[in-house]
């Protein structure tokens, strides 16, 4: 199993380009099973994910075509993936493939939308709370689907096909919007899904599925209006760039002190964590090119925040966040509201010498003046992220053992990092 070394106390200066948005390429590989045609993705980032999620739709019969940069490459452009579901000669996704990624259960309203019918694995991904999969089955039987449980699987029927309702979701989930609008696309009749999620990748699925002939509208708000249409075209999309890297790597050049420009990315998909960095002593610049971030000579700030869904602070920067208050000065307090177990780099965290209290939801983070390096072990996507942090700001010598977390969601991260100057290498094997 490969393992990550890292020398912290090193300034990061230079230019990280951020990759496409993992949790965007997901939801719109999984959109081209709505079309016999071909869906052309560009800018799809080189990820664990993406290669499980193309394994799932290969065995759904998709048929899947890459250029661009191959994995090893050097470039740092996205691959650009061709996807043609002209017949769907599979509609089970094993357990095997999806118990390994929660968003590949997302296939079930786009195959019962299409083919009439699904059975899909129960979701399995990162271990960071029970989440449940009760929103985006309800909101399909009220589109007419007929669901059952069976050996572990979603089955799902609709014969006369799919028709549409109003949804109104009771919470906010970003997968269920996801599920919900990739079904209601083909039903027949009008959709309302309301308290629909508005991350930034929801509008660019969106934005896809129109551009593939699917009738929306109130994209990027919390209510969805959906015009079901008989069939959908192929199109072209980029998929856009990564918030939650974006927003890693601007916490990296807080946490190490320097200055980046992040080439790509777009403040409007994170303000509010931009706001909390600058509130904590980094400049946060916007420019053409990106958002160059700066953190020279001043010392980090303590801040006071919890998660939200968009537009408020993502969950999935909550654990970077706690890295770089580990060395605020002063004492932060971080609540986490949307998953109720994503703690556990708390304890890997505490190995580097930082001083965390847990009380419920919330970490009481004591800025300490120094970490010292230690071999941690990574948990899940963001919490292995949020040592390498860590291990940024530490004295000496940091080991971050389970990288296989990190390489699901992070694209070269070592490379991009090291480029900038930070003491980071891969040892494999
Ligand atoms: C997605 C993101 C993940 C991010 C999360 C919240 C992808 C691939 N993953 O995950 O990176 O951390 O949004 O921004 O885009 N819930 C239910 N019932 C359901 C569905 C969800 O109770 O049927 C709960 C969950 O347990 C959780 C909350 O709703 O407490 C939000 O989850 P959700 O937004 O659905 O997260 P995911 O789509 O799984």
């Amino acid at each position: 199993m490969d393992r990550i070394r890292i020398t912290g106390g090193h300034k990061l200066e230079g230019i990280i380009p951020i990759s496409g948005a993992k949790n965007a390429a997901l939801p719109l590989m999984i959109a081209s099973i709505l079309t016999p045609e071909t869906l052309t993705l560009k800018n799809v980032p080189n990820l664990a994910d993406v290669n499980m999620l193309a394994r799932i739709l290969r065995n759904h019969g998709v048929d899947l075509t890459i250029e661009g940069k191959r994995a090893g490459g050097k470039g740092h452009l996205g691959e650009t993936f061709h996807l043609t579901a002209r017949e769907i000669v599979d509609t089970t996704a094993p357990y095997e493939l999806v118990s390994r990624m929660r968003a590949s259960f997302w296939v079930l309203g786009p195959l019962v939308a299409r083919c009439r019918q699904a059975r899909v694995s129960m979701p399995g991904g990162c271990a960071i709370g029970t989440r449940p999969v009760d929103l985006h089955l309800q909101g399909l039987k009220q589109l007419g689907a007929e669901i059952d449980i069976d050996g572990g699987y979603v089955v799902a029927k609709a014969p006369k096909g799919l028709k549409g309702a109003r949804i109104i979701f009771p919470k906010v989930s970003v997968g269920a919007t996801h599920q919900i609008l990739m079904a209601a696309v083909l039903a027949k009749g009008e959709t309302v899904i309301e308290n629909a999620a508005r991350e930034p990748e929801i509008a660019d699925v969106a934005r896809c599925l129109v551009a593939m002939g699917a009738k929306i509208e109130g994209v990027g708000t919390s209510t969805l209006r959906i015009q079901g249409v008989d069939r959908l075209e192929g199109a072209r999309h980029a998929v856009l760039p990564d918030r939650i890297e974006t927003g890693t790597f601007a916490m990296a050049v807080a946490a190490a002190g320097g200055n980046v420009m992040l080439q790509g990315a777009q403040i409007e998909d994170l303000e509010s964590a931009m706001n909390v960095l600058a509130d904590c002593g980094a400049t946060v610049k916007p420019t053409p090119d990106g958002i160059q971030i700066t953190r020279n000579g001043n010392g980090i700030g303590p801040v006071s925040v919890e998660t939200q869904p968009f537009p408020g602070f993502p969950t999935d920067l909550q654990a970077q966040l706690m890295a770089l208050m580990t060395r605020a000065d002063g004492t932060s307090t971080i609540r986490e509201t949307i998953f109720e177990n994503r703690f556990m780099h708390v304890q890997e965290l505490v190995r580097l010498g930082a001083d965390i209290h847990m009380q419920g939801d919330i970490a009481t983070v004591r800025g300490v003046k120094r970490l010292t390096g230690a071999p941690v072990m990574a948990t899940d996507l963001r919490a292995s992220v949020s040592l390498v942090i860590g291990g940024l700001m530490a004295e000496g010598e940091t080991m971050i053992n389970r990288v296989y977390h990190l390489d699901r969601g992070f694209e070269r991260l070592e490379e991009k990092l090291s480029r900038c100057g930070a003491q980071i290498e891969r040892i494999t094997g």
